[in-house]
């Protein structure tokens, strides 16, 4: 049996921990910018570009909008629901970023400049055009690759990947198909397992 005062100790202990909760859900709705009294649609912050608190987010942001000395209507409008075509491309560029594990400037010194690996980005971007993949098929964060990626390490090495480009790849795996083998692709493959012996 609960005697009386004890009840109303339950009571007011009961009370406090509900105000507790009250004042807390209320201040994370508060630090949320989308759930103010404006009735925006919410912002998904689901782009993998983005990383860590609410103040990381927008310092990336913000690094983004001066690196290209931009206002944020270069790309979107406020509520994040129509997107510039520049804005639709950093959408892909912040995928390829973020598989490369890197933030803009790795490539790009401002809006009509690109560091030194220009040439050599452009011609990935190629390369996941014609094979049909994207930059997290061999990129798996800062100088980090998948296996996929460490095999065709040795493919541009051996083919002369950086002067005689993508399409000689098709020679034995198949366009837009992420590295499938063709048929000739395959006798090479059973002609290499002959070899070893397996
Ligand atoms: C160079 C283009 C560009 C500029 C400039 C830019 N944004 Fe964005 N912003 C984007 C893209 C692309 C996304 C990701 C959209 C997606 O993937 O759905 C984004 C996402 C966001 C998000 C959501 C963040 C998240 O965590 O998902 C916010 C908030 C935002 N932008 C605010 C701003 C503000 C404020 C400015 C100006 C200071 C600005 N942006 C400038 C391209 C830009
Ligand atoms: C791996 C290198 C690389 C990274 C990282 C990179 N970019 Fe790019 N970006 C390029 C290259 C190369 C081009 C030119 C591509 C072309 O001509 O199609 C380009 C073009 C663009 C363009 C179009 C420019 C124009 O005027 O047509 C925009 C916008 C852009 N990038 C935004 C971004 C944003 C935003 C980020 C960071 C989230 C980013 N890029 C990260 C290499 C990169
Ligand atoms: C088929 C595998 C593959 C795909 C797909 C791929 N890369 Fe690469 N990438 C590599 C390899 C391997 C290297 C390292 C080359 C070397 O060591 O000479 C590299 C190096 C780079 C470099 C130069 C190093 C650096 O960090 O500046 C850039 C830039 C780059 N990749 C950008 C991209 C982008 C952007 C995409 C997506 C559009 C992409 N790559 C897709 C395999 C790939
Ligand atoms: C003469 C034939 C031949 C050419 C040309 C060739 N490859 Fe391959 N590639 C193969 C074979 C066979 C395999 C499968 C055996 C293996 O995984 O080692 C393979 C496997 C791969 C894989 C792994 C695919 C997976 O799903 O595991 C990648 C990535 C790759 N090649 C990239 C390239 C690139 C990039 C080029 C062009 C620069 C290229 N290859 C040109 C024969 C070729």
């Amino acid at each position: 049996m609960v005697k009386p005062i004890q009840k109303n100790c339950l009571k007011v202990s009961l009370f406090i921990t509900c105000l507790m909760a009250i004042l807390c859900f209320e201040k994370i709705a508060l630090s949320d910018p989308e759930q103010g009294d404006k009735k925006k649609p919410v912002v998904t912050y689901s782009n993998p570009y983005f990383k860590g608190t609410k103040e990381d987010r927008e310092s990336q942001i913000k690094r983004m909008a001066t690196l290209f000395g931009v206002e944020c209507d270069f790309c979107h409008n406020e509520d994040l629901t129509v997107f510039s075509e520049e804005g639709e491309k950093s959408k892909k560029m912040m995928k390829a970023s973020a598989a490369l594990g890197v933030e803009c400037d790795h490539c790009h010194v401002d809006r009509k400049h690109y560091k030194e690996n220009e040439q050599q980005a452009k011609k990935m971007f190629e390369l996941c055009e014609v094979m049909g993949t994207d930059c997290d098929f061999c990129h798996a964060g800062k100088d980090k690759f998948t296996k996929k990626g460490e095999k065709s390490k040795t493919a541009f090495v051996t083919r002369d990947w950086p002067t005689e480009g993508t399409k000689q790849c098709l020679e034995c795996h198949t366009e837009k198909k992420q590295f499938a083998l063709n048929f000739y692709g395959w006798q090479v493959l059973n002609a290499m397992k002959g070899s070893k012996g397996m």
